[in-house]
């Protein structure tokens, strides 16, 4: 059992709302699962998007190692990191991805040979011919690099405009050399390393759309004409304005009845608690109902470092605890329920919060959120700086310690929770000259 206090900082003033939040975890001799080891037995890989400056973290990279079986670099693959300049190539940060990955067991998925962004400037001053030479040149050095290394690679990212027009985004590669880049790009990617499964990635195209149909209808054209591509990519990117759609899985199984394979290549789902959870829940179920989905990649390890840090979409919080989404994902792959990751417990979290404020006191609420898996009760304390002193509390039953000044918190009525689950209670407290914040202690799930 591992307890902490925190003290609550930042709170001096009157009316500002503080919070903070506490998880503690009960051990069990319980099997660890993982979210790898959990898609593994439903015969997927489940990845993350790396960031090789990240790895000589210590938490990102046990976090990393545990829970996930395949590695995409976020960004040491693109052609501004690989060939900044014409024919120099600069391998070192995606090496160190790739290494670390494949020290570990995993797959990598390579991200990716030719999109219009992170496009070194060079690129776009070239005439029609030399492009063609550069983007043919770019393909087989890189994929050279690799050969033999990679488990899918993105060939083309992000051809095709958004909204309904269902035509090819403008791009150096588009506008030179016309719509048979793409198919050209996949043929030079197949002689280039023949192991790896080639795949075309796109974002809103999630669910049955134009532009969605727009990717669909050139996948048809070259599955019947063979033109070499083994796998259509689904970014996976959600938030309020692009929920999880509700055909998502119709979509993954029109394109899996193409004859090719289906990823969630960059999956992360802006939003918190179970409303998040369950999105997230959404698109593994999705994924397992449809043969051909062979892997889902969230696009980063930690919310702290997520390219949309701010919406908090991912697994694990910046403190790379697992949050709802994580035990939905684990549930969802048929894993043991949650609990913190790896060693199947209970927890809980503990968040403070100045409800009012007044001259001589305040209502504070403390809301206690179930962690992974559901509990059957909760406790935790909250120490008031002297000389408050708490005048009534409710939803909570409470005991007293420390000279009256560390309450005791336990659930009256509302013990159970679910997973994600959360519950509340209050208190008002007479400030007798002190404005400061109480320390909310560690919550305990059991
Ligand atoms: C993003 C990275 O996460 C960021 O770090 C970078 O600044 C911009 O690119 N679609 C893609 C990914 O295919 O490569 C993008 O990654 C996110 C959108």
């Amino acid at each position: 059992m591992r307890m902490t206090l925190l003290r609550l900082a930042g709170a001096a003033t009157a009316g500002l709302v503080a919070a903070a939040a506490l998880t503690t975890a009960a051990h069990s001799a319980e099997a660890a699962d993982t979210l790898g080891s959990a898609a593994a037995g439903q015969g997927r890989s489940f990845g993350a998007a790396v960031a090789a400056n990240h790895l000589d973290e210590a938490g990102y990279t046990a976090t990393l190692n545990r829970e996930f079986t395949s590695a995409t670099p976020e960004n040491e693959m693109k052609w501004d990191a690989t060939e900044p300049t014409r024919g120099t190539f600069t391998f070192a940060a995606a090496d160190q991805v790739v290494n670390h990955a494949r020290g570990q067991g995993m797959d990598v998925r390579g991200h990716t040979l030719v999109w219009h962004s992170q496009l070194p400037p060079w690129v776009g001053g070239l005439g029609a011919a030399d492009l063609r030479t550069a983007m043919n040149d770019h393909i087989n050095r890189v994929m050279g690099h690799y050969k033999g290394r990679i488990h899918s690679w993105d060939v083309v990212n992000e051809a095709f405009q958004d909204g309904g027009s269902g035509a090819r985004r403008s791009s150096p590669f588009q506008d030179k050399l016309g719509d048979g880049f793409i198919e050209e790009a996949f043929r030079t990617a197949r002689a280039a390393d023949p192991a790896a499964k080639l795949c075309y990635n796109d974002y809103n195209t999630d669910g049955v759309n134009a532009k969605s149909t727009a990717v669909y209808r050139m996948v048809q054209d070259f599955r019947s004409r063979g033109v070499p591509i083994d796998c259509v990519g689904f970014q996976g990117h959600f938030n309020g304005n692009s929920p999880v759609p509700a055909d998502f899985q119709a979509n993954l199984q029109r394109f899996a009845d193409l004859g090719v394979d289906v990823q969630i290549t960059e999956l992360d789902i802006e939003g918190s608690g179970t409303a998040q959870a369950d999105s997230y829940a959404r698109v593994v179920t999705a994924c397992l109902a449809v043969d051909r989905c062979t892997g889902i990649t969230v696009w980063g390890v930690t919310d702290r470092y997520s390219w949309r840090s701010a919406g908090t979409p991912l697994l694990f919080d910046g403190d790379y605890r697992a949050k709802p989404a994580y035990g939905a994902v684990l549930t969802a792959l048929g894993g043991d329920g949650g609990g913190d990751p790896g060693d199947g417990t209970a927890s809980c979290t503990a968040t403070y919060t100045r409800t009012a404020d007044w001259n001589g006191g305040y209502n504070g609420q403390v809301t206690i959120t179930a962690g992974s898996e559901p509990i059957g009760s909760w406790s935790t304390t909250v120490t008031f700086p002297s000389p408050q002193r708490v005048q009534a509390a409710w939803n909570a039953t409470t005991t007293w310690d420390g000279g009256g000044s560390v309450m005791t918190a336990r659930p009256s009525w509302n013990g159970p929770l679910a997973a994600g689950a959360s519950t509340s209670f209050g208190f008002t407290v007479t400030k007798n000259g002190s404005d400061a914040a109480p320390a909310v202690g560690a919550c305990t799930a059991s």
